[in-house]
């Protein structure tokens, strides 16, 4: 049976609790953590495996925020907290208030120049990079088991589509020309993502559904899993750039390195874990990301909703473009892991076309030998990253107190 019957066959069928059978199988987990932290950005470290690391700064205080009952009020303060030059609300309580001051200090050796290039990178390539993190990361994220399954089993799983939106629109405030600008909202965003993942761990435990199916993890979200996701998104979009023989400077290279550095240290990733170069990032993203992509049912229905959220868009881009582009993009591993229909009509078109596309817009070759047919492919193309972006909302993250009701 193909991979997206079976997936049909999943999500028709019933529910995912029902699925104990695949879930037990469970998918393979990093092999012990061999990346030496000499290769950080702190160039340096006590060489922990980073699976039996989580967040020891941000862990107790949710757990005593959550534990005292003090999630909707500090929801409803952090709502007004939005830009990064903004004092903290009044009335937080003590603890999380002394640690929210101290997380989001930016790192010491963030480079505003680095982060200028980055902004400038994006400038330039956005369209890549937003096809890249729209039907790339996110759709890879869905065959990464720990994450699929965090996710569901979380109280936003119980609203995929507005999760994954959430999700989404963190990979195009990255790129925003005010990202760290004392006016920008990213370590905003980062620091109120650490104090999600931080509920996550204290809550998830207590899932019937999560434990079942962790393969014996006993706390969600270790620094080890927040690698291997951050390789899905910049590592991931670097690679499939230079596949893509788009030409990007050193300058805008490191600068792309680098404002996922700030972002890393902001969500609470130690600096022992971040990889200073593109080289460790490649090394690290091999050892930490490819052996654990796997399918399981909860990804497989994190896909569907994805796809059903690009195909609301109605850029003009129908299911099977979608299939194929995304198929081209992360390739026939992952595509078959998460049950990607193959196209026989519009693969071979987008393998064909797409370098010619590339090689066009970067001027490298003149417009007549560009087929007709690929100008379908450019446009839709363009037209789902103006509207995926265009679409985003600010994010009202908000601290979750429960689990997704089972
Ligand atoms: C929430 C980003 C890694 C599981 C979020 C949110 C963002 C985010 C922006 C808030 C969206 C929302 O409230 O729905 C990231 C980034 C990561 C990362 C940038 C890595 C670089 C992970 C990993 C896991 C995970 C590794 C699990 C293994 C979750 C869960 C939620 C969440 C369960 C909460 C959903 C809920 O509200 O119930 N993440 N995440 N994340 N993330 Fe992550």
């Amino acid at each position: 049976m193909d991979g997206l019957s079976r997936r049909r066959m999943l999500i028709t069928g019933g529910t995912l609790g029902a699925l104990g059978a695949l879930g037990a199988a469970a998918p393979a987990q990093a092999r012990p953590w061999t990346w030496a932290p000499s290769g950080s950005v702190a160039g340096k470290g006590a060489g922990v495996d980073p699976d039996w690391v989580w967040d020891d700064e941000a862990d107790p205080v949710l757990a005593a925020v959550i534990d005292r009952g003090d999630v909707p009020k500090v929801n409803g303060l952090l709502r007004q907290w939005t830009r990064n030059d903004q004092p903290l609300p009044a009335g937080l309580p003590a603890d999380l208030r002394d640690f929210m001051e101290h997380a989001r200090q930016m790192p010491a050796w963030a480079d505003t120049r680095k982060l200028k290039a980055a902004v400038d990178f994006t400038k330039k390539k956005g369209i890549y990079t937003g096809a890249l993190y729209g039907l790339g990361s996110g759709l890879m994220s869905t065959a990464i088991p720990r994450e699929a399954r965090a996710v569901y089993y979380s109280k936003g799983g119980a609203d995929m589509k507005d999760r994954i939106a959430k999700t989404a629109k963190l990979g195009y405030d990255v790129g925003d020309l005010d990202a760290y600008q004392p006016q920008g909202t990213m370590i905003v965003t980062c620091v109120k993502t650490r104090l999600v993942h931080a509920a996550v761990r204290h809550l998830l435990p207590q899932s019937p559904g999560w434990s079942q199916t962790s393969g014996g993890q006993t706390i969600p979200i270790s620094q080890a899993d927040l690698m291997v996701t951050w390789h899905s998104l910049p590592t991931f979009v670097m690679r499939k750039l230079k596949d893509w023989r788009v030409p990007v400077s050193t300058t805008e290279s490191d600068g792309f390195l680098h404002v996922w550095q700030v972002t890393a240290h902001l969500l609470g990733i130690l600096d022992e874990y971040i990889p200073a170069s593109w080289d460790e990032a490649n090394a690290q993203s091999k050892q930490a990301l490819d052996p654990v992509l796997a399918a399981t049912p909860e990804g497989q229905n994190l896909t569907d909703v994805l796809l059903d959220i690009v195909a609301e868009l109605d850029a003009g881009l129908t299911r099977p473009l979608i299939n194929a582009f995304s198929r081209y993009t992360v390739g026939d591993r992952v595509g078959d892991l998460i049950g990607l229909d193959r196209e026989p009509f519009w693969q071979p078109l987008i393998s064909a076309a797409w370098p010619l596309l590339v090689a066009f817009r970067e001027g490298l070759i003149p417009l007549p030998l560009i087929p007709e047919a690929a100008w379908t492919v450019e446009e839709a193309i363009r037209k789902f990253v103006l509207l995926f972006l265009g679409e985003a909302q600010p994010i009202d993250l908000e601290i979750p107190d429960t689990n997704r009701p089972s």
